[in-house]
């Protein structure tokens, strides 16, 4: 049984990732978590006693605690998601996306080469890194044209910087140490368990607390959507079947301005949530996000092509599982939105083991 080690697990995608190994797979897995104020254990209550689940909570700039992790658990792969993830909070504070981003990245790569060159025949073959990245490291498209694993890195925020920055180092380990490693660059997710700093969830909340729905600027800035659980499917793929040294675009082909996903939402609440009704009237324009890039939009042919991997939603589909997930899953928004997730953690776990 082969032991995968996830960085960030109690993250969005990182949680949808862990969740889905654990139900439809036979792997192991061990969740490397410093539970910042994205990491909620509350989203891994369903696989959280499993035999083959284990949590780890562990800052991986910690070069000392993450060897440790490394040789209690002998992983045969790493799938790295653990990042400051949330653009408006690296404007504000850049240190910390500098810190985990880069540092923290360093920080695992060493530990895993150390790893990796302990390791002999079969499992040295066989070891992966999976770095996970974002379409950001791109820079910002005009009205033409795709990003395709070719397109030149033009970061503009400190965030897609500091993600620019690790996918160069992972990209510098393979070619300088032979480490075997392949990269994903994807674009926005959303779905279930969604921290709400971010415009979908965010909305999704505050249309049903008849609370304003920030829109920057005019709204005309477009992203290209893509369902989490999509996203997990497309990791586990490129893990298992991506090419060494290779990286990979994933994305949905679901490209919208802000103001169509804010008025789909609205629209889906009118008719799954009416109290409210019309949830359009509180959109509101507020001031734009500095330097904010203007459109995204991924090539996703080469992961078709080469691996077979589609998304299984449209825009349509997930949005509607989105919306109707937030309407009934409480419990989690009420410790998401109160803040006793955090609280929760202290009370329902003691260091270094779920056991
Ligand atoms: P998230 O913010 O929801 O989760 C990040 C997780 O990393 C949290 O559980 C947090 O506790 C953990 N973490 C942060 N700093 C850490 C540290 N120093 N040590 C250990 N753990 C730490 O992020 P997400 O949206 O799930 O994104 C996961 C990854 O996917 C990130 O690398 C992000 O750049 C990338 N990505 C995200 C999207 C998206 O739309 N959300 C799209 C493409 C790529
Ligand atoms: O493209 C992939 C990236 O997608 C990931 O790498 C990031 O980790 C992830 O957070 C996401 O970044 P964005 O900045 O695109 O996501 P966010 O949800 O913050 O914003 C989506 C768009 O909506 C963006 O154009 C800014 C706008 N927005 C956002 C918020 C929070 C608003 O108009 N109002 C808001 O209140």
């Amino acid at each position: 049984m082969k032991t995968l080690l996830i960085t960030g697990g109690a993250g969005f995608i990182g949680s949808a990732v862990v969740r889905q190994l654990i139900n439809d797979t036979q792997y192991k897995v061990v969740n490397v978590d410093k539970l910042t104020y994205a990491g909620n254990l509350q989203s891994l209550i369903s696989v959280s006693t499993h035999p083959r689940y284990k949590f780890e909570q562990v800052d991986i700039c910690d070069a000392a605690e993450v060897a440790r992790v490394f040789r209690e658990h002998q992983p045969d792969a790493v799938m790295h998601l653990a990042a400051e993830s949330h653009v408006d909070r690296s404007i504000t504070g850049p240190a910390d996306f500098i810190q985990t981003n880069i540092v923290g990245t360093y920080t695992l790569l060493e530990a895993a080469r150390a790893h990796w060159n302990s390791l002999e025949g079969e499992r040295k073959a066989n070891f992966r890194f999976h770095h996970i990245s974002t379409d950001e490291v791109y820079g910002s498209l005009g009205d033409e044209g795709f990003f395709t694993e070719e397109t030149a890195y033009e970061p503009n925020s400190p965030y897609s910087a500091s993600k620019a920055s690790s996918d160069h180092l992972v990209r510098a380990w393979h070619h300088t140490y032979g480490l075997p490693v392949v990269t994903t660059n994807c674009s926005n997710n959303y779905g279930p368990y969604h921290f709400p700093e971010k415009l979908i969830p965010l909305v999704i909340l505050n249309a049903v607390n008849g609370k304003p729905l920030p829109i920057y600027g005019k709204g005309d800035n477009i992203r290209d959507w893509l369902y989490v659980d999509d996203h997990a499917r497309a990791l586990r793929t490129v893990l298992e079947t991506g090419k060494l040294g290779e990286t990979y675009n994933i994305g949905g082909w679901n490209e919208k301005t802000n103001l169509e996903v804010v008025q789909a939402i609205c629209a889906l609440l009118d008719e799954l949530h009416p109290q409210g009704a019309p949830h359009a009237k509180l959109i509101t324009y507020v001031a734009d996000r500095a330097g904010h890039d203007k459109r995204y939009a991924i090539d996703a042919t080469k992961i078709a092509a080469d691996l077979g991997w589609k998304p299984q939603e449209t825009f349509e589909t997930g949005l509607r599982k989105t919306v109707a997930w937030y309407l009934t899953n409480t419990d989690w928004i009420k410790g998401v939105t109160s803040g006793d997730y955090q609280k929760w953690v202290q009370q329902n776990y003691t260091e270094r083991s779920t056991a």
